[in-house]
């Protein structure tokens, strides 16, 4: 089945998208209506407390919101569920099994690959390891938009398609800084470190503009699971590694892209909202190597934030960000509800 999904020459799809749109040039089409066609299963929203009692153990946060409304209810003069308008909480959606499975293998054996090539050794080298993973990690955004511009350009419209291109293009370019800051730490000095960079790069773009024709959640899931990665990664080399990044003075590029620019494209690619507050609040402030990388791994983890409400929700902002949880199972998400 994945098989014949994935072998499918892309020139026939893209030849169906432009036949369509001469037979049919007014009619929008809808990919919020099929985007998740063979990936999920769903059920369109969970309202609290209807749900509470089989509410899924991954969502710590969406029982704590449960228990939210359940203390301001009691609180209330009336102390009346029926008097309360009660929050009404998507679904989240789970993956294919196999498709889940063969995402999770791919990056799992790619990132450990990269683990192999490119220990993590407090040495000048470990830049070289991020030069490498900036340079794969941000084809994704590049695929996504490469293909939403074409149907675009075949007459595709649908609400919301302009937004998402503009996230992904901001999604793009904060890559494109973290890549930036790596070269300027010397992380692409290497001739084979190129070579291994950018023809990984080359695969991989093109591998995902297959996915994500044919399967948008999946393309997205690939990309949750190396941002997942990414974030672990920086976190790691943050913890491992503070004293010597605090020894460090702050590239250029980080301090025009962090303090100077304007930030209209970076808050752009920051989806998911916190009911806490703005955890990224403006002036970012850089005093040494190591606020450089604390604010890539948030960058990180903003990517997998919007990533994982895509693949849940078909929604770049559906939850806060509290709620947010790694994509699962089709079977395991059905368990728990
Ligand atoms: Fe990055
Ligand atoms: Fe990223």
């Amino acid at each position: 089945m994945l098989r014949i999904r994935y072998s499918i020459p892309l020139c026939l799809v893209l030849t169906g998208h432009f036949v369509s749109s001469l037979s049919i040039p007014s009619i929008p089409t809808s990919r919020q209506a099929n985007a998740f066609s063979s990936a999920t299963q769903t059920s369109p929203t969970r309202s609290f407390p209807l749900n509470m009692a089989s509410a899924p153990t991954q969502d710590d946060g969406l029982m704590e919101s449960a228990v939210d409304v359940m203390d301001s209810v009691n609180s209330s003069p009336s102390g009346s569920l029926a008097s309360k308008t009660l929050p009404v909480l998507p679904t989240p959606k789970g993956m294919d099994q196999g498709v889940y499975t063969l995402n999770k293998v791919l990056i799992d054996t790619v990132y450990s690959m990269i683990c192999f090539l490119y220990p993590v050794t407090g040495t000048e080298r470990d830049f070289a390891r991020f030069y490498v993973l900036e340079t794969v990690a941000r084809v994704p955004y590049f695929a996504y938009l490469s293909v939403l511009h074409l149907r675009e350009t075949f007459g595709e419209r649908y609400q919301g398609m302009s937004e998402r291109m503009r996230t992904h293009y901001a999604e793009a370019d904060n890559e494109l800084h973290h890549l930036l800051i790596m070269e300027s730490l010397g992380g692409n000095q290497n001739p084979l470190d190129r070579l291994v960079a950018q023809s990984a790069a080359f695969v991989y773009y093109w591998y995902v503009i297959a996915i994500f024709t044919f399967n948008e959640s999946a393309a997205y899931h690939l990309s949750e699971l190396i941002e997942d990665h990414a974030y672990n990664t920086y976190n790691k080399f943050l913890t491992e590694h503070a004293d010597n990044l605090k020894s460090k003075p702050v590239p250029e590029i980080a301090r025009k892209y962090y303090e100077r620019d304007n930030p209209f494209l970076f808050d752009l690619f920051c989806t998911v909202k916190s009911k806490a507050g703005n955890d990224r609040a403006r002036p970012l402030q850089l005093d040494t190597l190591h606020d450089v990388f604390v604010n890539i791994r948030d960058d990180e983890r903003e990517h997998w934030r919007t990533l994982t409400n895509l693949v849940q929700y078909n929604d770049m902002n559906a939850v806060d960000a509290s709620l947010v949880r790694s994509t699962k199972p089709v079977e395991a998400v059905s368990s728990l509800q």
